[in-house]
């Protein structure tokens, strides 16, 4: 895209902003409030040909970038996640910044977008013709652009915020030159990008789409604009379409606070499952639907979401991920069913002798009630028994870290039962949790985290500690002490 197209493109945005009135869908969550503040790049023509480079800050909130100390653990963690898988090269456009895992330019925002598209790619091809796709949040625009690349794509249509439409108008339309790009305006559904603010909404309400994706992005919402936007879809979807929905709960205390709460009973499920793919040891870790058209033959229980959905939360992935497809082929068994019902009881702090025979709903068990057990100070087996079985990388990476404070030591020359990932995760906190001084105070600071994989209903504790670290970030950043931080 030129100069003189990307002048037009941002004053196509900025009259549609004019015009349109505020709606249901234009809320701005306090997360991303944070985020654009942190732009301090602004969005001239210069700036944004270079958006993915690594000193640039206009991406703030939508594609990582990674320090320098961190690359080498990046790229490990990236040849372990793809070790077999090919993937094409990073096209340019934005200038970034590349990890050449696998001899291949690609950088990190680049390989995350990249483990969805092998998830959506397989369910596209299925529908056997060129489809219709609606993105809401698209951030720059990335995953939209590997989908496009695919040759599946009719249209491709994006609901965004104004400062992120821009960057993804530029992102895709200079990508894709040979398609029709349209910016808050002329919206057409042949060979064409369209790109429209949420108060544009209406313009698209009569178009049936196949394929629907969210990612990262309706967690991140205030939770009634998040389940506006579940309904819009449910009513955009065709007859043989599908939504690709993979978000967290309870990010901050205005977003979805539980799994059911997003809406997904207005779909049939076709799969509940984690992603496998976490990025932080106490991340909000994130859970994947695919829904379909409601056909009305579906009756799950939104516990089982929940409970499910909390799961995951606390940091297990690998050994749920049967369970996840089981509760929306609704093939449970009793075990399964009991076993939602014994973690749900712990977590309101009730523990009980059961263990399911499932081996891996056992470990999960296992991990969840030694958290507690620790949570109450009490010395457990059952971290051990855990670390022995572990599936996830996440669960495996907190129960070191725990087990380390307890007098254990924690070393990055040991063996993982994860691999490399959950040494990954030990190895990006902030501070080095192998130290003895930063291993103490990352426990103090970690600390409600730890409290949280086992208590998840009563909310996040911010100790003294934290609230202090808050407070001088925030000035560092230049902003008022008093700005709230996630964590
Ligand atoms: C964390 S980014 C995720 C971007 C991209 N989907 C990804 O996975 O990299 C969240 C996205 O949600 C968008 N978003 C936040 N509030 C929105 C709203 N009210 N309507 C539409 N998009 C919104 C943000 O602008 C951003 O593009």
């Amino acid at each position: 895209m030129d100069k003189a197209a990307f002048i037009s493109t941002r004053k196509a945005i900025n009259s549609a902003l004019i015009c349109c009135a505020d709606n249901d869908y234009s809320g701005i969550s306090e997360i991303w409030q944070d985020h654009l503040a942190k732009r301090t790049n602004g969005y001239r023509y210069e700036t944004v040909a270079k958006l993915l480079s690594e000193d640039n800050d206009s991406t703030a909130g939508v594609a990582i970038k990674i320090p320098d100390h961190l690359r080498t653990f990046y790229r490990r963690f990236y040849e372990e996640y793809y070790r077999e898988q090919d993937f094409p090269s990073q096209p340019d456009i934005g200038c970034p910044g590349s990890l050449e895992v696998n001899g291949r330019r690609a950088d990190v925002a680049y390989l995350q977008n990249f483990s969805r598209t092998l998830d959506i790619i397989p369910l596209i091809e299925r529908l056997g013709r060129r489809v219709h796709v609606l993105e809401i949040g698209a951030g720059y625009g990335g995953m939209a652009q590997q989908i496009t690349a695919s040759g599946f794509v009719e249209s491709y249509t994006i609901v965004d915020l104004p400062d992120n439409l821009l960057l993804s108008s530029y992102y895709l339309r200079s990508n894709f030159p040979e398609l029709r790009g349209n910016t808050c305006q002329d919206f057409s559904f042949r060979k064409a990008l369209n790109f429209l603010i949420p108060q544009q909404i209406d313009e698209i309400a009569g178009q049936k789409f196949d394929v629907v994706i969210n990612c990262d992005s309706f967690g991140e919402m205030p939770a009634a604009v998040a389940q506006a936007y579940v309904t819009f879809v449910a009513s955009s979807l065709s007859d043989d379409g599908f939504a690709y929905l993979k978000n967290a709960h309870r990010h901050t205390p205005a977003t979805v606070q539980k799994v059911s709460d997003f809406g997904y009973e207005r779909f049939d499920l076709e799969t509940l499952k984690p992603t496998l793919f976490p990025s932080l040891i106490f991340d909000h870790h994130h859970h994947v639907v695919v829904l379909r058209k409601k056909s009305g033959n579906q009756a799950f229980d939104p516990t089982h979401l929940d409970v499910y959905g909390e799961i995951i939360r606390s940091g297990i992935h690998g050994e749920v991920v049967a369970l996840g497809q089981r509760i929306a082929t609704e093939t449970m068994s009793d075990d399964d069913r009991r076993f939602l019902d014994v973690v749900d009881r712990t977590y309101r702090g009730e523990l009980h002798d059961w263990r399911p025979t499932d081996p891996d709903l056992a470990a999960t068990l296992d991990y969840l009630q030694g958290i507690e057990l620790v949570n109450r100070g009490q010395r457990t087996e059952l971290l051990e028994r855990y670390l022995r079985a572990s599936k996830s990388a996440a669960a495996e990476a907190i129960t070191l870290f725990v087990l380390s404070r307890q007098g254990g030591r924690l070393r990055f020359t040991q063996s993982f039962r994860n691999g490399f990932r959950t040494e990954f995760l030990l190895r990006t906190m902030k501070l080095d949790p192998t130290r003895t001084f930063q291993g103490a105070l990352l426990w103090h600071l970690r600390k409600p985290m730890v409290e949280a994989v086992s208590r998840p209903y009563r909310g996040l504790r911010k100790s003294a500690l934290v609230h202090l670290k808050n407070i001088v970030l925030n000035l560092r950043e230049g902003r008022g002490p008093r700005v709230s931080r996630v964590a």
